[in-house]
């Protein structure tokens, strides 16, 4: 039997094994997909034992994805710009490490919008965490023609200028306005608007009427700036697709199948967030 985890510490919400074991059976693979808690300290000899304890490899979540670099025999150059990975994969006798986040951001797009391309294009993006720099990566790969940044802190945009170079932009809240009559896709990496966390307040009435608004936050389902782009006649695109998307790349690696996210998929993952969200 083959056999593939996540891993994290803690790790009991991850909606990784809920993905992965629909496509196991799905697929009727002999396989499995688990959870593992673990411990920072314990993170080293858990990767390097991938092998001795039956595994493929793994999904890497917080707070690993960092760390992890250092426990890997070797990572491809989105992980090396990014300084993070979210997927581990033995193959040729080595460990291995890539991360799908930015793939899963952007096929997740093109699932909802036919057709599109980045090339070419205006993105305004807000925040400049973890997320966000796998979406640069995969953006200016997909030759997008510049990334305007604005961040709650600054100094976090001058990483992604020295990482990414000259089309990532540093903008100020003051000049939103002006940069979103030029946006052919918004996308929220932050964490407000996510349950728990403090609204995002931004008017949309400046973007032009084919710009796409993408959200990365999925819990709710349907964030403040999903339902006023909506509202607005904008094409938008919430942050769930992203999640399912971004695991199709590791199912592949482990198992040698290209899974589908299809919309049975979708609605088994939304049914356990609303109802965990007791909706
Ligand atoms: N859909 C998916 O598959 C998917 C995948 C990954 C993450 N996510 C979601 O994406 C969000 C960001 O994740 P991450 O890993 O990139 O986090 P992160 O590395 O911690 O970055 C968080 C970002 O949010 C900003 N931020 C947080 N609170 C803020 C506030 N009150 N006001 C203004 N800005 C604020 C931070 O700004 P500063 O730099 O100023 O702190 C930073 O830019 C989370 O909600 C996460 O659940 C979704």
């Amino acid at each position: 039997m083959k056999k593939a985890c996540v891993i994290g510490w803690p790790i009991k919400h991850s909606r990784s094994p809920l993905i992965h074991n629909y496509w196991i059976k799905q697929h009727q693979i002999d396989a499995v997909y688990e959870r593992h808690a673990v411990a920072p300290e314990n993170l080293h000899s858990f990767i390097r034992g991938l092998e001795a304890k039956g595994f493929s490899g793994c999904n890497v979540t917080i707070p690993h994805k960092q760390a992890a670099l250092a426990c890997v025999d070797h990572f491809d150059a989105r992980v090396s710009l990014t300084g993070s990975l979210n997927t581990i994969y033995l193959a040729d006798g080595k460990i291995n490490a890539t991360s799908t986040d930015g793939e899963g951001f952007y096929n997740n797009v093109i699932s909802v919008k036919h057709g599109f391309t980045v090339a070419n294009k205006s993105v305004l993006m807000l925040g400049a965490g973890g997320s966000a720099k796998a979406i640069c990566e995969k953006l200016l790969r997909e030759n997008a023609a510049q990334i305007v940044i604005v961040n709650r802190t600054q100094s976090r945009v001058a990483e992604f200028q020295k990482i990414f170079g000259t089309k990532i932009k540093m903008a100020t809240e003051a000049k939103l306005k002006e940069h979103m009559a030029e946006t052919d896709l918004l996308i929220n990496t932050t964490s407000q608007g996510m349950t728990g966390q403090p609204e995002l307040k931004i008017n949309l009435t400046s973007l032009p009427p084919h710009a796409i608004v993408a959200d990365i936050v999925y819990v709710p389902l349907k964030t403040q700036l999903i339902k006023n782009a909506e509202a607005l006649g904008l094409t938008t695109v919430p942050g769930l697709g992203m999640l399912l998307h971004q695991a199709v790349e590791g199912f592949h690696l482990w198992f040698a199948i290209r899974p589908q996210v299809t919309s049975v998929l979708y609605n088994m993952v939304e049914a356990d967030i609303l109802a965990e969200q007791n909706i």
